[in-house]
């Protein structure tokens, strides 16, 4: 019987387009104003996709970016994940899109789908693999192109949502560190609640389905009970409490949601990373971004231990929880 281990982290990299929308910019666009958006999300600014580029774009260069700082090389990756609320097409998945862009030959490559929770979702795939003894090195991408799934006249969701890519490599961990849990959920009767209706086979050619619908208000009360409860139910698993945890990386959908969750734990805000004021709702992308600013920053040390946590459309809620090795960005 192949042993099974545990896996880590070994590189990360993060990719967003260079284009800048303010929440000045979109008070030009819609009947909304700067201090509405900051009081009501936290957000200020978001990045936005150039027309001439797709998210397996984002996606491929944040994942150039962790696999150099993984020290590998591209043929040294044996399967290519992507979790995305926003892919190119319904298929090819995109992950077959930046396998090819990576020059990557062969190996396994599929899309992971739980909408703003597939971060969360996809780490406990991944982590699955590797402990099987399946895959060793794994390519794990949350990207989005979330802005091509707006509609511009709907104040109530175009001021939340932005573009980027946060980019894992997944390989056999060091004893006792690494993903030591995860905790995934979901609930299916709230599915309407959140929804992109049209670009499958349910829905066809209706005027303005391909685009985020939300009854906000509801997806509020979800999160605001369901955040807490994914990162208690992962603390958990790994035998902890909220008191063992040195940092929370938790999805950034709504300063206020993230806050109320917070308090709800009893975790410390100085312990809580985040990334909202300046790209928004990134959905997939928005934990991988937060926590390579986290790795960035050098105040994470050698066996840290993180919560990542998100919710998202489905419903989906879940977290994990990483003892910090330091082998991504030479943080060891
Ligand atoms: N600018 C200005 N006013 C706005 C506005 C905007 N962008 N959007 C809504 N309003 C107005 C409403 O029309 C309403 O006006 P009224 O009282 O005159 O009717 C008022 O602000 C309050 O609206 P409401 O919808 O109750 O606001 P809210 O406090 O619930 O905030 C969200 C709206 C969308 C910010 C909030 O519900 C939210 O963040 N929900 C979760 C969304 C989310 O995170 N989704 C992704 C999950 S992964």
């Amino acid at each position: 019987m192949t042993k099974l281990t545990k896996s880590d982290i070994l590189g990360i990299g993060t990719s967003v387009p260079e284009r800048v929308l303010t929440n000045f910019d979109l008070e030009k666009m819609v009947d909304t104003n700067d201090e509405w958006i900051r009081t009501r999300t936290g957000i200020r600014e978001r990045r936005i996709i150039d027309d001439d580029e797709n998210v397996s774009d984002l996606a491929a260069r944040a994942a150039r970016a962790a696999v150099a700082d993984a020290g590998l090389s591209m043929e040294e990756i044996d399967l290519v994940l992507v979790a995305s609320g926003s892919p190119e097409m319904i298929w090819p998945s995109t992950a077959c899109l930046v396998q090819e862009k990576l020059g990557i030959k062969g190996c396994p490559a599929f899309d992971i789908q739980a909408a703003c929770a597939g971060f969360v979702y996809g780490l406990a795939v991944a982590d699955s693999f590797v402990s099987s003894g399946l895959y060793r090195r794994i390519l794990f991408i949350g990207a989005e192109a979330m802005t091509r799934f707006l509609d511009w006249t709907d104040r109530g969701t175009c001021i939340l949502f932005g573009d980027g890519a946060g980019a894992v490599v997944l390989g056999q961990a060091e004893e006792s560190y690494g993903l030591l849990s995860h905790y995934l959920a979901a609930d299916g009767s709230g599915a309407d609640m959140l929804k992109i209706p049209a670009g499958g086979s349910g829905v066809s050619g209706e005027r303005g389905a391909q685009t985020i619908h939300m009854r906000g208000n509801e997806v509020y009360k979800f999160a605001v009970k369901k955040l807490p409860a994914a990162v208690a139910g992962a603390l958990e698993q790994a035998g902890m409490t909220v008191a063992d945890v040195d940092y929370c990386v938790p999805h950034q959908a709504n300063k206020r949601i993230i806050d109320a969750a917070v308090e709800r734990l009893g975790l410390p805000r100085e312990k809580v990373v985040g990334n909202l004021e300046q790209y928004g709702n990134t959905s997939t992308a928005s934990i991988p971004l937060s926590l390579e600013k986290l790795v960035r920053s050098g105040d994470l040390k050698r066996g840290d231990i993180v919560v990542t946590a998100a919710v998202g459309a489905g419903l989906t809620w879940g977290a994990n929880v990483i003892r910090w090795s330091g082998a991504a960005g030479g943080t060891g």
